[in-house]
């Protein structure tokens, strides 16, 4: 945090201080700090599925004697992907899992924003509102959510189909605007095109993942504008064997 002391200044430098703007800060949709509710506190029981139990001894065996500890986040994946989010009794078996302190996995579960602490729909669109997607029509593509599932970023519908949360970059830029619901990017997005996802995921239906645009992937979307030819191999101009 910027301190700056005004004592001792000049009065031109306090006048110039006070033109300097600065926009509202962003909050985060989630709130890290546990409250104990109805449906999310430590008297409530978390165990793994008898099918997760077989995937967390998986995961374990990754991880050499005295280093399982960098199971936690694909162990707090799991419980996330079982119980849809990540309530405090499933950090609390993971610890156990672990031997850890609860507070270690606190710390992991409350850092990264792909772990949800409060209970999310069945879709989760993330809608990404970076300057390549924003540049590209994201505020567009977020209305139609809004409209759409008539809720706003970090709200879930009554029926806990949809949550919407407004995400930073997913590293699909080239394909902006961009949303990902669960684990699927849909890409190259018009409002259109949006509409039509919601809509298909309203009706039990399940959209192609990808770009909307035609492109296969992140391709130019008329014609190559380079690479043309056949890649000459490693080496090539550098090694005289070659
Ligand atoms: S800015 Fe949206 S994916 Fe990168």
């Amino acid at each position: 945090m910027l301190r700056v002391s005004f004592k001792g200044l000049s009065s031109s430098i306090r006048n110039s201080l006070r033109s300097i703007s600065v926009s509202s800060a962003n909050k985060s949709d989630d709130l890290f700090v546990h409250r104990d509710t109805p449906e999310d506190n430590p008297n409530i029981p978390f165990e793994f599925s008898a099918e997760n139990k077989k995937r967390v001894d998986a995961i374990l065996s990754i991880y050499p004697e005295g280093h399982k500890r960098g199971a936690m986040i694909p162990l707090l994946d799991l419980a996330q992907r079982q119980q849809g989010w990540l309530p405090i009794s499933a950090m609390h078996k993971v610890a156990e899992v672990l031997d850890l302190p609860n507070m270690r996995v606190y710390e992991v579960a409350t850092f990264y924003t792909m772990f949800k602490r409060k209970p999310m729909g069945q879709y989760h669109v993330q809608v990404c509102t970076t300057t390549p997607c924003w540049l590209r029509g994201s505020d567009q593509i977020m209305n139609v959510c809004k409209q759409n599932l008539g809720i706003g970023p970090g709200e879930t519908t009554k029926d806990r189909k949809f949550s919407i949360t407004e995400v930073e970059c997913l590293g699909a830029c080239v394909n902006a605007p961009m949303v990902a619901i669960n684990d699927d990017y849909y890409e190259d997005l018009t409002e259109k095109d949006m509409s039509e996802i919601l809509q298909d995921l309203k009706n039990g239906n399940v959209p192609v993942a990808g770009p909307r645009s035609g492109r296969f992937a992140s391709e130019p979307s008329h014609k190559l504008t380079s690479l043309y030819e056949e890649p000459k191999g490693p080496g090539f101009g550098v090694q005289s064997g070659l």
